[in-house]
């Protein structure tokens, strides 16, 4: 089976202690399963077959083995029929032209003959395209494609006090049209990524904004007070979709606690500070409206929605945290719904996520007020993808002759004030 690989057994001394890999490894019910774990989206399977260590007999991953070909620099082919190693033998793709003298694939771009600058709160970004966090690791990981400083800014992965492993495995499973994951905030803790990041930050040609979460308000407070005086560091995106250790309660489905952290982090830096809504409070609009008014400078909307899935032969859950986030398109329709709905009752800049994928879906986001707009998910299908939002974001106001893309923002919100009676389509 392609996505197996016998895995190596390695003889240790009786007081050499596994790696909490193996030890995972060993704790999985089945060692078939197991042994199937390592690199297999690489080879091939998808991320169930991954997740399940068997064969679903559906066809190959549409993240893994696009994401497999993507790193290696080769095109995608049009039939199914192809074998991965077919596949992983074609030309390079020519679509972006590269600028040779770059030290990126990608330095440049056809988007400099049209004004796409955004401001979120103090930030004026270049453009309104960045990755979502936790998809771009913590900035240059995918240098090897295109040139960081192509972006409007640069989004990290979630950053704690602490450093954390982790959630056990497994944490990615695929769903129809996007993905859930438990990756847990696996991260080298503030200090470390301070250690190991600054450097990199400082050259790396884009506004830093570096996500934040912990489960009280002093782990926000001391990750903000670590990275705010590092170089490169621009802003903070606080993750406030973590439980709050006190209540259990997360901190971002209640419009209190949500304003107490932005509060006490707007009193720690002068840095803008943006806010991630959760789509899994009851009121995100409430939560919103609460955050603006304990002085964020932006919001981000949206996080991931919970969701599960059962691996049916073993008759339990298949992540290892039982439920996840999921993302990727099947949640764009909310995320966009929530935006438009955030943005009629903030006046603070909103950067949209959730299922961007493509120049259209950006649009959609910024036509329904938002200034700016992640793309996570679809990083892992297509690496290329947020430069290729780019360049669609510059040909739409070449195309529609528009001064700038700001034009764009809050096209398709209601007149404001509105004296129209309120016709829209509210779920009973
Ligand atoms: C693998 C993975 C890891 C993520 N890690 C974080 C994180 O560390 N902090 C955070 O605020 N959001 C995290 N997210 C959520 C994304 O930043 C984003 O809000 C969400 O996935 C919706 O966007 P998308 O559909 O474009 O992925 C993560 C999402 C994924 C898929």
């Amino acid at each position: 089976m392609p996505w197996r690989r016998p895995r190596k057994r390695v003889e240790r001394g009786g007081l050499v202690r596994s790696s909490p890999e193996e030890r995972i490894e060993e704790a999985a019910e089945d060692d078939e399963a197991s042994d199937a774990v390592e690199l297999a989206a690489l080879e091939g399977a998808s991320l169930d077959e991954v997740a399940l260590g068997e064969p679903t007999g559906t066809a190959e991953s549409s993240l893994a083995l696009p994401l497999a070909q993507a790193l290696k620099g080769v095109d995608l082919p049009s039939e199914t029929t192809a074998t991965p190693k077919a596949r992983r033998a074609r030309a390079p793709r020519p679509e972006i032209a590269a600028r040779p003298t770059s030290r990126y694939p990608i330095g440049s771009l056809a988007i400099d003959d049209v004004d796409l600058r955004v401001r979120i709160g103090s930030l004026e970004l270049r453009n309104p395209v960045m990755p979502a966090s936790g998809c771009f690791g913590w900035g240059l990981d995918y240098a090897e494609l295109f040139d960081p400083a192509l972006l409007g800014a640069i989004v990290t992965k979630g950053t704690t006090p602490k450093k954390r492993p982790g959630n056990p495995q497994y944490r990615i499973a695929e769903t129809p049209s996007g993905i859930l994951n438990s990756i847990g905030l696996e991260n080298p803790g503030a200090e470390g990524v301070a250690r190991s990041y600054a450097k990199q930050w400082r050259d790396i040609g884009a506004p830093v904004i570096v996500n934040v979460a912990g489960y009280s308000i002093e782990d926000y407070v001391f990750v903000v007070r670590t990275l705010a005086d590092v170089p490169g560091v621009a802003a903070f995106e606080l993750n406030i979709s973590c439980p709050n250790v006190d209540g259990g309660m997360l901190f971002g489905t209640d419009p209190l606690l949500a304003a107490q952290v932005t509060e006490a982090v707007k009193a720690e830096t002068d840095l803008p500070v943006i806010v991630k809504l959760t789509p899994n409070a009851p009121d995100v609009v409430a939560v919103a409206m609460a955050i603006e008014s304990a002085g964020a400078d932006a919001l981000t909307c949206i996080n991931t929605m919970l969701g599960m899935r059962i691996d049916v032969r073993r008759r339990r859950p298949i992540l290892g945290t039982r439920s996840g986030g999921l993302s990727g398109p099947a949640v764009r329709p909310i995320a966009v719904h929530l935006t438009y709905q955030v943005a009629q009752r903030v006046s603070i800049p909103i950067i949209g996520a959730g299922g961007v994928t493509s120049t259209e879906d950006a649009l959609e986001f910024l036509m329904a007020g938002a200034s700016a707009v992640q793309i996570g998910t679809a990083t892992f299908a297509d690496p290329l993808a947020p430069v290729r939002c780019l360049e669609g974001l510059a040909a739409h106001v070449r195309d529609a002759r528009l001064a700038s893309i700001r034009e764009v923002i809050g096209v398709a919100l209601p007149p404001k004030p509105s004296s129209e009676p309120d016709t829209e389509y509210r779920a009973e």
